[in-house]
């Protein structure tokens, strides 16, 4: 019997609930093909101009892992498997770079998210609901030299975590173009481009890109390069 994704997801909010179990979302089945969601601004927008890349990951959320195994990282996008050895996310936040020479900036939250998956899903969860302004390591930059922002965040609750929201809450984007990207495990974008427009009313999206996390890494790397091909 084949699911929609939001009964897939009800259900693994279930198994979570009900066994604890931090992984339900493993026994989602894997969609290697990418999600283009159309967007309003035209390529003109984004092509030669001055950008930076603003992201999120699990993996750079952690605190220090620097003893703990690539299997024991439980970030979805960053585990053990060969084809799957880099982070997804920063696969695209590099690749976006190679293309525009764009600056980074990560969202970090300054209180690192648990490494035991279970107690981080459960905080991610609650930090959702309760609308929570997360603290961040390094302060919302200045963003007026810059005239694209490209917005990658996983999916994380049907929403965007909590320290993305934060992040969102404080930026101003003003009418900046946005390329929005992301990475899930079954939900694609769901609502998180109408959030992004509901913090920053301003702003004009292009196209957006999101793909499995579990989606090998070269795979992920051609078909985002190939999104990026058409944009710029
Ligand atoms: C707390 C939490 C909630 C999540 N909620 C969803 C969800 O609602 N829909 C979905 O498709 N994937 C969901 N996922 C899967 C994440 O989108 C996936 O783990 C993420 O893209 C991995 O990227 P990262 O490890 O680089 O942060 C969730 C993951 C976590 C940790």
């Amino acid at each position: 019997m084949r699911m929609n994704k939001k009964k897939a997801w009800l259900v693994a909010a279930l198994l979570v609930l009900a066994t604890g179990a931090g992984t339900a979302w493993h026994f989602l089945v894997p969609r290697r093909t990418a999600d283009i969601v159309q967007g309003t601004a035209s390529a003109a927008t984004v092509q030669g101009k001055k950008s930076l890349i603003v992201y999120f990951t699990y993996s750079e959320n952690m605190g220090d892992t620097s003893g703990m195994t690539a299997d024991a990282i439980t970030s979805a996008s960053l585990h053990g498997e060969k084809v799957i050895a880099e982070g997804n996310m920063q696969v695209m936040v590099r690749e976006i770079q190679k293309k525009t020479g764009a600056d980074t900036y990560s969202i970090v939250a300054k209180t690192p998210y648990p490494a035991k998956f279970e107690d981080m899903t459960q905080l991610a969860k609650r930090d959702i609901q309760e609308d929570r302004v997360i603290p961040l390591k390094d302060p919302v930059p200045d963003l007026s030299g810059y005239d694209v922002i490209y917005f990658g965040s996983p999916i994380w609750w049907y929403n965007l975590p909590a320290p993305v929201r934060t992040f969102l809450r404080e930026a101003k984007m003003g009418n900046k173009t946005v390329v929005p990207f992301g990475i899930h495990r079954g939900s694609g974008f769901s609502n998180n481009l109408s959030i992004i427009k509901q913090f920053q009313p301003g702003i004009q999206m292009t196209d957006g890109f999101t793909m499995d996390a579990k989606t090998p890494n070269q795979d992920v790397r051609r078909q985002f390069d190939a999104f990026l091909e058409k944009l710029l």
